[in-house]
């Protein structure tokens, strides 16, 4: 894990041998080991991230599962993102979500909200160009994502004092199943509505990666300072 809050930088490059759920799992893990060590943080830092995350999460997860819903052509692939959807709004997450930020005492401010505002509408708008396989890879690098990201947000909220753990209980268990999930839509679309060779499939996922960076490093008020 890195100290400090500096963004590093990540390849683009992606090897043809290498299956693709398996490329999404290490570009994962790298994003993984450069997170800063929550105990290293100031508790601004440690708020900001908090904040940030819900800033994006809250209102957006169900948004952007909707919007790969309509992307998708595929008939088999469409049951796994309504599963998903489906516990999404019957468990209430986003509810749990806002729940988990203000035990936290890390509820966004309008600036955590605006210092995701441009990498959050670039995934708004990639996603709004409805491409199946691309949207079902980058949920998916997202489920991962999240899925052993909830520790560390679990590590910042405790050093913020809070106890209520029900959000990154949650999903560091059912996002495991979800991705999985995801993966199989994934090839379910790729055999039946593949992508036009010219464009890159990791397209949405580099730009939800860069998000990501975003809500952790904060690069908008790095770019101010
Ligand atoms: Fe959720």
């Amino acid at each position: 894990m890195n100290t400090t809050l500096l963004m590093p930088q990540q390849s683009k490059t992606h090897s043809l041998d290498t299956p693709i759920p398996q490329q999404i799992n290490i570009m994962i893990d790298d994003l993984m080991a450069s997170l800063p060590d929550p105990t290293q943080l100031t508790s601004e830092e440690q708020r900001g991230i908090i904040a940030r995350y819900t800033a994006v999460l809250e209102g957006n997860f169900i948004y952007w599962m909707t919007a790969t819903l309509l992307s998708v052509q595929s008939e088999d692939a469409r049951p796994i993102i309504l599963d998903n959807l489906h516990e999404e709004v019957r468990d209430a997450h986003p509810a749990m979500m806002r729940r988990f930020a203000i035990a936290a005492h890390a509820f966004p401010t309008e600036t955590d909200a605006l210092d995701v505002h441009e990498d959050l509408t670039n995934i708004r708008l990639f996603l709004g160009r409805l491409s199946g396989v691309q949207s079902l890879l980058t949920m998916a690098f997202f489920e991962g994502f999240i899925q052993k990201f909830m520790a560390y947000l679990a590590a910042l909220a405790r050093a913020q004092g809070s106890t209520d753990m029900e959000y990154t209980d949650v999903h560091g268990v059912c996002d495991i199943e979800h991705t999985d999930g995801l993966f199989r839509a994934f090839s379910i679309e790729m055999a039946l509505s593949p992508l036009d060779p010219k464009k890159d499939l990791f397209e949405g996922v580099y730009l939800l990666r860069t998000l990501i960076q975003t809500i952790v490093f904060n690069r908008a008020a790095t770019l101010q300072a």
